[in-house]
């Protein structure tokens, strides 16, 4: 079996990327910034904001962190993506996700410009993807992309099986993989799907974002499928420091012997999503300075 190891590709990417980020400071003498918004105090979005704000650090992005307490209301919430919007030195907002009950994660993301919008849910940006044109696009399934681009996985007429409808990682996936540069045929299956078992055995690739562990076992699959494992679960260990290991959403041992190629968790798609993250703030503050971010050294797929 062939391991998709994201953290070496996301090595590549991010190196490339600080390339570029230095020659954007040469020509604009700026950095791209990226603002960092944190609402509350969840350990997995704490930890996932202190790998971003390290990785902008190591490619030469300027951060701007704004950390908000877990009772701020949506209104101040709002107030603050305005003030981001408006302030000319941010060319990325980031809102780190799930917010606390009393905010619409909905009006939150509707409200932040979707010039500046480095995550890819804005609808605007959304319904480009959808459409095919260009856009910025959701950080976690176009790092699965990179990925499978990287190892040679051809999606072209293949079956691909998304599990998970959610609007970060299976709406968009599903969207970029039927597109017809990719040309796959896409299922998306979720919770209320009474079928799932017939469309993961006979998927080509299955890409798993449901939440939970064990989602997929090599029952499920058929011999030599692809697995894509997006899934990032605290389970407790009593062996590990922090008390608790990390797993994704399939079962990576018993898989390993009946599938062709697959992802690991941590090293896989995790990696991708955060050099995604610095490429698309390096894309749009490209865009906002009215430069083409493919005209900076290396190629970049936007
Ligand atoms: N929560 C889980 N994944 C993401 C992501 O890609 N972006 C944001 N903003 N929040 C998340």
């Amino acid at each position: 079996m062939q391991i998709l190891s994201g953290k070496e590709l996301s090595a590549q990417v991010k190196s490339q990327v600080a390339d570029k980020c230095m020659e954007f400071e040469k020509r604009f003498s700026r950095k791209p910034c990226l603002a960092v918004v944190l609402v509350g105090d969840n350990p997995a979005s704490q930890t996932y904001v202190k790998s971003k704000k390290k990785a902008c650090e190591e490619l030469g992005i300027a951060h701007l962190d704004i950390d908000m307490d877990k009772s701020t209301s949506q209104d101040e919430l709002l107030k603050c993506i305005a003030s981001l919007n408006d302030d000319p030195a941010v060319d990325g907002i980031l809102v780190q996700m799930p917010l606390p009950s009393q905010i619409d994660e909905l009006a939150i993301t509707n409200a932040i410009c979707p010039e500046k919008d480095v995550d890819g849910f804005h609808p605007q940006n959304i319904g480009k993807l959808l459409l095919g044109q260009e856009t910025l696009i959701a950080c976690t399934p176009k790092g699965i992309l990179r990925i499978l681009d990287h190892y040679g996985i051809q999606t072209d007429g293949k079956d691909v099986c998304v599990l998970g409808r959610s609007n970060i990682v299976g709406k968009p996936m599903a969207a970029l993989l039927m597109q017809k540069d990719r040309n796959a045929t896409v299922t998306v299956c979720h919770s209320r799907s009474s079928n799932a078992q017939d469309y993961l055995k006979r998927a080509d690739i299955i890409i798993a974002a449901v939440g939970h562990v064990n989602a997929v076992t090599s029952d499920m699959v058929k011999d030599g499928a692809v697995i894509i494992d997006v899934g990032i679960n605290r389970v407790p260990d009593a062996t590990k420091k922090t008390g608790y290991a990390i797993k994704g959403d399939v079962d990576y041992e018993d898989l390993s012997a009946k599938v062709s190629a697959m992802t690991p968790v941590p090293g896989g798609v995790g990696p991708m999503t955060i050099a995604m993250l610095m490429e698309n703030t390096f894309i749009a503050a490209c865009r906002r300075e009215g430069v083409n971010p493919e005209s900076f050294g290396n190629e970049v797929n936007c």
